[in-house]
């Protein structure tokens, strides 16, 4: 029996795990910095990776609430699947709140989106990444400036209303003003979300070949640039809800939440079940890892049989230490309840004073602790100092 299929909860008493992921692998081409389990083109195997998708999902649909809160299909790029295949597998997939589809802008053609619309996605996360013509070379992107408009167009086009946008900043020849354009842009097409990531150098990439040095020489301004994304978001009107996450601010849009559910259940240690090649699964205290081997997969799933697993040892020790960690991106307080050991409640003590950490004794929801906004800035340093 596979780890997820006996009809497991999610600890928190419901009625199980609520927050599936779905790994679509096959990209255009690979670009150099990407380190994600994916695979160039294979147009062959699309369909066979779809039969294999559901294969795989069927004997564990008993582990999965009757609706779901969240699905995420991420690449990979979703939307470079064959349109036909893409479709049998949003069709087969099971209900859920909150359906988000990874699209690479190039891809975003109105019938796509239309596609997207009428088979129950309700968020569509764009790999913008830049809009200037030079960075977007740099990093390898076959998307131009006008690519990534004309993708959030024909989405609004069919009526998507949460779109998220993803950018890069680190970009080696990236200037500050650089930055401050491709934010204006991104702005400019007024998504409800957008993510905002410091390259990082991923060992054995291409990438970190070429520029690993230039990466690790920039580190020191990607403080400032970090502080410049912040301060530009937030005094846009978006919510900087997570370190490197920003949404409208529900007071802009009549109350919505416009956090990313998904990612939100990742971040709050919530259960989740992932399938496809390379897709980690968190269920009731076992973490699990399908083969990122895209043939033993396709074999393994025609033949019947279950997929090639790899358990990854998760002692509730580093549950409780993750759970901080991840826990304190959040710009929501952190119950320290069941997590008392993994906190450092002297450095917490220091912290405090030094008015990195907010820690509140006591209230309903008992002892709790935020990063500050300067401890927020600071990120991984100040929560490292936090751990016992
Ligand atoms: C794996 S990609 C999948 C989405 C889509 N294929 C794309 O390229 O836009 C998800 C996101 O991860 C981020 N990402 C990928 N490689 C990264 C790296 N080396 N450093 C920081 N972020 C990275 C990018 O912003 C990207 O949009
Ligand atoms: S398109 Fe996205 S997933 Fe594919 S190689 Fe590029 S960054 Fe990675």
């Amino acid at each position: 029996m596979s780890p997820g299929g006996d009809g497991g909860r999610d600890g928190r008493g419901g009625g199980g795990v609520r927050h599936l992921y779905v790994h679509l692998p096959f990209c255009v081409h690979r670009c150099g910095y990407c380190d994600f389990v994916t695979l160039v083109g294979r147009a062959s195997d699309h369909g066979r990776y779809v039969d294999a998708l559901l294969a795989e999902l069927e004997p564990e649909r008993g582990a999965l609430a009757p609706r779901l809160e969240t699905i995420f299909v991420g690449g990979g790029t979703p939307t470079f699947t064959t349109a036909s295949e893409l479709e049998r597998l949003l069709t087969a997939l099971p209900a859920a709140d909150e359906v988000t589809v990874e699209a690479n802008p190039e891809t975003v053609t109105p019938e796509l989106a239309l596609l997207l619309r009428e088979h129950g996605v309700t968020r569509v996360s764009v790999g913008a990444q830049s809009f200037r013509p030079h960075l977007l070379t740099v990093l390898e992107r076959r998307a131009t400036p006008a690519a990534v408009r004309a993708a959030v167009y024909a989405l609004r086009d069919v009526g998507f209303d949460n779109i998220s946008l993803d950018l890069l900043y680190g970009i080696p020849g990236q200037s500050a003003a650089d930055l401050e354009r491709d934010l204006s842009d991104a702005l400019a097409l007024g998504p409800e979300h957008l993510s905002c990531y410091e390259l990082e150098a991923k060992p054995g990439t291409r990438f970190t070949h070429t520029f690993g040095n230039e990466l690790a020489h920039q580190a020191e301004a990607m403080e400032d640039y970090f502080e410049h994304v912040v301060d530009r978001l937030t005094g846009a009107g978006y919510r900087w809800y997570e370190t490197a996450n920003f949404c409208v601010d529900p007071e802009h849009v009549e109350g919505r939440d416009l956090r990313a559910r998904h990612n939100l259940a990742y971040w709050r240690g919530r259960d989740y079940l992932g399938i496809g090649i390379g897709a980690v699964s968190t269920i009731r205290g076992r973490r699990w890892r399908t083969t990122p081997r895209l043939g033993t997969h396709l074999a393994a799933l025609a033949r019947g049989e279950a997929p090639s697993r790899e358990l990854e040892p998760l002692p509730p020790s580093v549950k409780r230490r993750e759970r901080v960690l991840l826990g304190l991106r959040l710009d929501e307080p952190l119950a320290l309840r069941g997590l008392e050991s993994a906190v450092d409640l002297a450095a917490l003590g220091r912290l405090e004073e030094l008015g990195l950490a907010a820690w509140t004794r006591g209230g309903d929801a008992g002892e709790t602790v935020a990063l500050t906004t300067r401890g927020r800035f600071l990120g991984g340093g100040v929560t490292a100092e936090l751990l016992a």
